[in-house]
């Protein structure tokens, strides 16, 4: 276990406290930073709500301990959705279930059900363990978002989220720094809410469908009519500033000698599986630190792989946010079911750059 992932006790106390005194603080998941605040606390989900400027209406999830009481969040716990905790959490894996009637509903943006995580991360799960004793009845959870702005890039670092909420000082927004998140993607997201019906996916992460469909037996629909206000389901979202284009490899040419000129030869960043007509052997490249200059583009080469791709996205993103490129042009991942959270962020990230 790396230092920065193993938890300060008199930190994590004092976060607990924070959090139960209804104040915010942001820490570290596996998956991406979370801003959290007592779930069932509605004035300090508001302060989430103020905080990153998100829309109202917009459910948040709410994160619990390892071994937490189900039953207290939703009431009866249906088979499949038992059958998903015991095979995937603690892990990246939210569940959406039937809301229990005491739950405030303003951690669910008012919706009948509620999502469920238990985040693997051990500073994550320490802060959980600690602010559920702290609560009368031993049950206790936290909402959590991505520590970012609405429509913003998510953050993988505790300096993401500090540079994401520079309004907010120590005394208002606490941040846990628990090291690099290393799904560095936010949570596959089910639905099981309907007793009645197939489960749905309505967010893809690390947790694919074939491996839900091997413990539930049933292949999960996409979507759910029921569940407008996923924000991971709007068209545009977990975007950069820098404007971002999404092409496959055969497009990838073409598109750049058009944005050349549209930007009139500025700068322009291209990250890329391979460097356009390179015979060289990708091992003797650069990777992401590097950049292979051609022109006036700089190509910078991503992970073939695409659990390493999703580690490193957003930071990534944000590093070429900071180099003050034109835009950015991103070749299209493959086709394949391992590479569909991904390309499934980065179609969002662009799609908030469409006309
Ligand atoms: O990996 C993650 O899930 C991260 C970390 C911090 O745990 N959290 C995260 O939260 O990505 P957020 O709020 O940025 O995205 C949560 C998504 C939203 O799109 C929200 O609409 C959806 O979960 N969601 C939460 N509760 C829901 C509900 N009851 N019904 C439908 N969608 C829900
Ligand atoms: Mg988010």
């Amino acid at each position: 276990m790396l230092s920065s992932e193993i938890p300060d006790i008199p930190l994590i106390d004092q976060a607990a406290l924070r959090l139960l005194d209804g104040g915010l603080v942001a820490f570290p998941t596996e998956t991406v930073y979370g801003l959290g605040a007592d779930a069932e606390n509605p004035t300090a989900i508001r302060r989430i709500y103020e905080a990153k400027q998100r829309p109202a209406g917009h459910p948040l999830i709410v994160h619990l301990p390892p071994g937490a009481d189900l039953s207290w969040w939703v009431g009866t716990v249906p088979p499949a959705a038992q059958a998903l905790v015991e095979a995937f959490w603690p892990g990246p894996l939210t569940l959406i279930l039937p809301r229990a009637d005491h739950i405030p509903p303003a951690v669910s943006g008012g919706q009948p059900t509620i999502g469920l995580r238990c985040p693997s991360h051990p500073v994550a799960q320490a802060l959980l363990t600690r602010f559920a004793a702290l609560k009368p009845q031993g049950q206790g959870g936290v909402a959590a978002p991505s520590a970012n702005k609405f429509g913003h890039v998510s953050p993988t670092h505790a300096a993401h989220v500090r540079s994401e909420f520079p309004e907010l000082d120590d005394s208002e927004l606490m941040v846990l720094d628990g090291g690099a998140s290393t799904v560095g993607i936010e949570s596959t997201i089910v639905d099981v809410s309907d007793r009645a019906g197939k489960p749905a996916i309505l967010r893809p992460g690390h947790v694919r469908p074939e491996q839900i469909a091997e413990v539930l037996g049933v292949m999960p629909d996409w979507g759910n009519k029921a569940s407008p206000q996923v924000s991971g389901s709007l068209k545009a979202h977990y975007a950069p500033r820098t404007p971002l284009r999404l092409a496959p490899t055969e497009q990838l040419p073409a598109l750049i000698d058009r944005l050349l000129l549209q930007y009139d030869q500025s700068r322009i960043a291209a990250l890329v599986f391979r460097p356009p007509g390179a015979d060289e052997d990708p091992d003797s490249l650069p990777g992401l630190s590097g950049r292979i200059r051609r022109g006036s583009v700089d190509y910078y080469l991503c992970a073939h792989n695409a659990d390493d791709y999703a580690r490193q996205l957003y930071g990534v993103l944000r590093d070429l946010d900071d180099k003050g490129y034109a835009t950015l042009v991103v070749e299209r991942p493959p086709n394949t079911p391992s590479w569909q959270a991904v390309t499934d962020r980065l179609g969002r990230a662009a799609a908030a750059f469409e006309a």
